[in-house]
């Protein structure tokens, strides 16, 4: 049976108790789950004795406060597909648990955060590194999975743990599209039907044999407003806007690029 648990005092009682000795996968999620967290969750299912899955919309890495106000929220929805799944435990603390210093305290990395969506978002990674690093710090898994659609996240969130020598094992997931090759994202849902056909372009293009510059010149004719394509450490990246709603996606680079 899937148990919720809503505090850090709880979660260390039963990890240092009767789960002290068992493999622990965890999932962080800021719920509005989809099949992209789904499939995180079945590997963790797969791999570990027990799964743990949070669900915390963390407000220190939306720059903007309307993106957090438009960020989809389905906790219900989310409860009962965690326990369809057969998720041991699900973590869903407050913001006074995880911050207990209100985020006097942060962690701030300034190489892989200073491009992409670290220099269009200002302080979005200090908040992400800053919420992983007490959610890692509390559930203490033994391995914690991250989705390949947000790649420079995964990479910061590897280096952080290397960094800080955390005894953790980060582990990354292929990215899950719609059939149209759309990556999936709680965002999408927040696309015009009008956008949401529009938004497999992007995929698409990022996949072709084009220039970064060519394929921005491609989008932008189709209504996108381009935020940049980029290609780094063997992989293309871009990020666009269809009206207020920001899509992510990358590739790996292959010999035909
Ligand atoms: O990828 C996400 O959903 C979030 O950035 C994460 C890792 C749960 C931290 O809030």
């Amino acid at each position: 049976m899937t148990q919720v648990i809503k505090t850090s005092e709880a979660w260390r009682a039963l990890r240092t108790g009767d789960l002290k000795d068992h493999s622990i996968g965890f999932v962080p999620t800021m719920g509005s789950l989809h099949a992209g967290h789904v499939s995180l969750i079945k590997r963790s299912l797969q791999e570990n004795a027990i799964t743990v899955v949070s669900i915390f919309v963390n407000p220190t890495q939306f720059n903007d406060p309307k993106d957090l106000e438009r960020y989809p929220r389905k906790d219900e929805e989310d409860l009962a597909l965690l326990r369809s799944l057969q998720v041991d435990y699900v973590f869903f603390p407050d913001y006074k648990t995880l911050y207990p210093d209100d985020y006097q305290f942060r962690v701030t990395e300034s190489i892989i955060s200073s491009i992409m969506e670290g220099s269009s978002r200002p302080g979005h990674f200090d908040g992400v590194l800053t919420v992983v690093m007490r959610l890692l710090n509390i559930i203490q898994p033994s391995r914690s999975y991250f989705g390949e659609k947000d790649y420079q996240q995964y990479l910061l969130i590897r280096e952080m743990v290397r960094s800080f020598f955390m005894p953790v094992e980060i582990i990354p997931c292929p990215t899950v599209r719609d059939a149209d090759g759309l990556a999936l994202s709680s965002r999408n849902v927040l696309l015009t039907p009008e956008d949401r056909q529009k938004a497999p372009m992007l995929f698409r293009l990022l996949s072709s044999t084009q220039s970064t510059d060519a394929i921005m010149i491609e989008l932008e004719r189709h209504g996108f407003h381009v935020d940049y394509i980029i290609d780094y450490e063997g992989r293309r990246f871009g990020a666009v806007y269809l009206g207020k709603v920001r899509l992510i996606d990358n590739v790996p680079l292959n010999e035909t690029h």
